[in-house]
């Protein structure tokens, strides 16, 4: 379906991103966030519309901005947020990658009033925040999902599971083993697992270069379709 000669392989494909952190409110000048900087999924989405699609971004905080004008931004802060975003345009899109790094856990209950210092021992109850991207395989008709899987032990076997639960079609391995990989870094080295559990790693690089063979898996995946 999609043209491989064409300068726009991803014309008329609809596709729909998610990058950065997640912040979680303790209280309203308190949250729990990680340190993702966004940049894997701002660059997926700049080369996504840099090859004709039509690209919706679900960001969480961050001071990247779209280079491409064309991406469509909706920033959000918290993983409910994010969720809610990405349902509302699911149904409509043709590709969904998962690049954000979303809090796996949230306060129980966040505090109208800041906390005030007292005891010397302080506990925040948590609880799990959903899973976006295992809600979207859940209810996945046409569209091609992919996700990440940070890992740093068992990462094949802890990505195919992922894989599975999530009812993704690729998954990007991302090991933090590797010298030059992950968080706040410019490069890259991942590991692809297709559904059918095949796995290609590619070789350390910028993450603008790991955008491209990301988009290269889309584009191949709409050839065949
Ligand atoms: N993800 C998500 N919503 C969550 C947690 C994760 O959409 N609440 C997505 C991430 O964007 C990523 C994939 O799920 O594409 C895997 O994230 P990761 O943190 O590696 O896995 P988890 O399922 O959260 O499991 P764990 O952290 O225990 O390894
Ligand atoms: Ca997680």
């Amino acid at each position: 379906e999609a043209d491989l000669e064409s300068k726009l392989p991803l014309k008329g494909k609809k596709i729909l991103i998610t990058a950065g952190p997640t912040y979680e409110a303790i209280d309203p000048v308190r949250f729990i966030g990680n340190h993702s900087s966004g940049k894997m999924g701002f660059d997926i989405a700049n080369e996504a519309a840099n090859l004709g699609a039509r690209v919706i971004l679900v960001a969480g905080p961050t001071h990247y901005k779209a280079k491409n004008s064309s991406v469509e931004v909706i920033n959000v802060v918290s993983a409910q947020e994010m969720y809610d975003a990405c349902h509302l345009h699911y149904k409509d899109v043709d590709v969904a990658i998962a690049a954000a790094a979303v809090a796996d856990y949230k306060p129980k209950v966040v505090a109208l009033q800041k906390i005030k210092k007292a005891a010397d021992d302080f506990t925040i109850e948590l609880e799990k925040t959903k899973d976006i991207l295992a809600s979207l395989g859940a209810i996945k008709k046409n569209q091609f999902l992919i996700g990440f899987a940070l890992e740093t032990e068992n990462e094949i076997e802890n990505a195919k599971l992922k894989i599975q639960k999530k009812n993704l079609d690729l998954i990007v391995l991302n090991s933090l083993q590797d010298e030059g990989a992950g968080f706040k870094k410019e490069t890259n080295k991942v590991t692809f697992i297709d559904k059918d559990f095949k796995i290609e790693p590619m070789e350390l690089k910028s993450k603008e270069f790991v955008a491209v063979d990301i988009l290269n898996k889309v584009i191949s995946h709409f050839v065949k379709a």
